[in-house]
């Protein structure tokens, strides 16, 4: 099979956990994997560091995101692509995994259109336009590359940054980069690790679920999550057969998971 799989920045603060690598390492023997991965809070901290207080808006739909200006973007850069991309390769290199690190940039593989304004809700839920910054929406994945990488049994570690239209960089979601990237490769799996159990419903772990029903909860779904299921939404949309929420911090996360033993399983109907 092929599959894309996510790490959330959640559970990477500490690097790559032994038992997630043990579980990569298995899987990869068998499988294509296709790795992305997220590091939001990481680029918080350095830039927090650095003196560069991160500033987060709210669209009306409720997404929460970083508001990127040229700063933002050079250390979303340097943290993403420079320190969490090369620490997870390493890392799987650690497991005889021949990984490669990619952003989006290299060999123009994610490109995007830069959102131009962006509409948001401020304090006191009035909603405002304000430029768009650097952020955008991916258009075209160079699907291509990522085959001949995969074929050649290389494993490809992509950074959520984007190429836009003038030659910059863009900050986009990492959830819903692995989305695009399993939509455009036709992957069997779309794989989404967290620092939860999976989709959380009144409190209670869901599953399975359809994405019907996942159109339905989502008002009650908070940030964080919501994102994620979005991007299964729009995976499953577009032919991946089941998208699997599950934590990264157990042992076999992935495995467990592909066997419906753990996780959220979200497919069509
Ligand atoms: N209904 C819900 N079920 C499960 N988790 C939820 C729900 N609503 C909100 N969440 C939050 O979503 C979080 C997971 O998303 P979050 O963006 O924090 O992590 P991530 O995507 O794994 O990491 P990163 O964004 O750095 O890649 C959980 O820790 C939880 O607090
Ligand atoms: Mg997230």
């Amino acid at each position: 099979m092929l599959l894309v799989i996510k790490m959330g920045g959640s559970i990477l603060k500490e690097g790559t956990s032994s038992e997630l690598l043990a579980d990569l390492k298995a899987l990869a023997q068998e499988h294509k994997l296709v790795l992305v991965h997220g590091g939001g809070a990481e680029v918080t901290e350095t830039a927090t560091k650095l003196g560069k207080e991160q500033r987060f808006i709210v669209s009306p739909e409720g997404f929460r995101s970083r508001y990127t200006d040229k700063e933002t973007i050079e250390i979303y850069t340097m943290v993403m692509a420079g320190k969490i991309n090369k620490q997870i390769v390493a890392a799987l290199q650690s497991q005889g995994i021949v990984a490669i690190g990619l952003s989006g940039l290299d060999a123009a593989l994610l490109k995007a259109e830069r959102k131009k304004r962006l509409i948001i809700v401020d304090e006191r839920g009035r909603k405002k336009v304000i430029d768009g910054g650097y952020t955008g929406k991916i258009n075209e994945v160079k699907t291509e590359l990522l085959s001949l990488l995969l074929e050649k049994g290389y494993t490809p570690v992509v950074t959520p940054i984007a190429l836009s239209e003038e030659f910059e960089p863009l900050n986009v979601d990492g959830d819903r980069t692995a989305a695009v990237i399993a939509a455009a490769l036709k992957a069997d799996r779309l794989v989404l690790l967290t620092d939860v159990e999976g989709l959380l419903l009144k409190g209670k772990l869901v599953s399975k679920i359809t994405a019907a029903e996942a159109e339905e909860a989502l008002s009650s779904i908070g940030k964080g999550m919501s994102t994620k299921v979005h991007a299964a939404l729009e995976a499953l949309k577009q032919g991946v057969k089941e998208v699997l929420i599950t934590s990264g911090a157990k042992s076999q996360p992935i495995s467990s998971a592909l066997k419906h033993e753990a996780g959220t399983v979200m497919t069509s109907e």
